[in-house]
């Protein structure tokens, strides 16, 4: 049987893959650098791979608004190149997006065909990616998820953790709403996905949303973490978190307010859903609280 090429090699998502397929042919950034899509092509085809599976992006959101070119080619003209290899060969190409496509209105969760009206240069950079992949054609599935975790990155819990340990007092935004997802589930169900997208007589391609269930605010997600943590036995200085308004917070990329995704559409077409944000956060907090073996 013909491996999986993994694209990115040291996220957050890429690790959690890296961990569920050990034969799986994981390409770093030494290997194919997407920041200059015309020699991916060349790269790509020393490989004959089941599917491709894109987990490298630029993903700096605040960065991104002055370095906008380098975002695109990275997040948008790499992928489309891996688009036209995947169609010329006839394999799946599996990419992802993000909630940051849309602008955060309104309160209820954001349906695939919402129309996108990214806040942030990531987000448009992000949505040419969706954008480029969808105009080349072929078979891809493109699955927007949210406020991605785990375990060992460098990410929101665990800045939480170490701001925790640090500080007494932790102030936190609580007016933008999304759904944590541990990565290990995203890939999990990922894979899951593709398996079910790869059996049916037609390749279902499309934009898709995949995150944990549920949904809250940083501030809920931030109290959340610092339950499990007290409950793991960790050493924490802060004694307060004070829910806060994005408004307090000024930074280069604005932030969408509403970053729900409803899932209904990868349910019912594949069968695959997430468990909950908190399930999540439960098992990454016993994770982390496991010494290594
Ligand atoms: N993080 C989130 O909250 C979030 C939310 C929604 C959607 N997403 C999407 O989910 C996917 C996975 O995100 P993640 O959180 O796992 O990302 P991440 O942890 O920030 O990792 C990004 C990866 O991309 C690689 N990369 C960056 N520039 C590259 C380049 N020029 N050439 C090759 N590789 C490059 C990085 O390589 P190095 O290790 O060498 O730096 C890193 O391995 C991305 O498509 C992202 O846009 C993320």
């Amino acid at each position: 049987m013909k491996p999986l090429l993994i694209i990115g090699s040291g996220g957050q998502l890429a690790r959690a893959f890296a961990e569920l397929c050990p034969d799986a042919i994981i390409l770093d950034r030494s290997k194919a650098d997407l920041s200059q899509p015309h020699n991916l092509t060349e790269t790509l085809e020393k490989y004959d791979p089941a599917a491709v599976i894109n987990t490298a992006a630029y993903t700096q959101v605040d960065n991104a608004e002055a370095e906008e070119g380098l975002a695109t080619a990275i997040n948008a003209q790499s992928p489309a190149a891996m688009a036209i290899y995947c169609a010329a060969k006839h394999i799946p190409l599996v990419h992802f997006s993000t909630d940051y496509v849309f602008d955060g209105s309104g309160d209820t969760p954001w349906h695939e065909d919402d129309t996108p009206a990214p806040l942030n240069a990531y987000g448009r950079s992000k949505l040419a990616g969706e954008d480029a992949i969808t105009h080349v054609g072929g078979r891809y599935l493109i699955l927007r998820t949210s406020w991605l975790y785990d375990a060992r990155g460098k990410n929101f819990l665990n800045t939480i953790l170490r701001l925790a340990a640090e500080r007494e007092e932790l102030r936190i935004v609580d007016d933008q709403f999304g759904a944590p997802t541990y990565t290990p589930h995203l890939a999990n169900a990922v894979l899951d996905v593709l398996d079910v997208a790869m059996e049916l007589p037609k390749f279902p391609s499309g934009v898709y949303h995949l995150c944990n269930q549920g949904y809250t605010t940083w501030y809920g997600f931030a109290t959340a973490i610092i339950i499990h943590a007290r409950r793991l036995g960790m050493q924490l200085k802060v004694r307060s978190i004070i829910p806060t308004p994005t408004s307090e917070y000024p930074v280069p990329a604005k932030r969408p307010h509403n970053s729900r995704l409803d899932c209904s559409k990868a349910l019912s077409q594949f069968g695959v859903s997430l468990p909950t944000w908190q399930e999540g956060l439960a098992e990454c907090m016993e994770l982390k609280s496991t010494p290594r073996a």
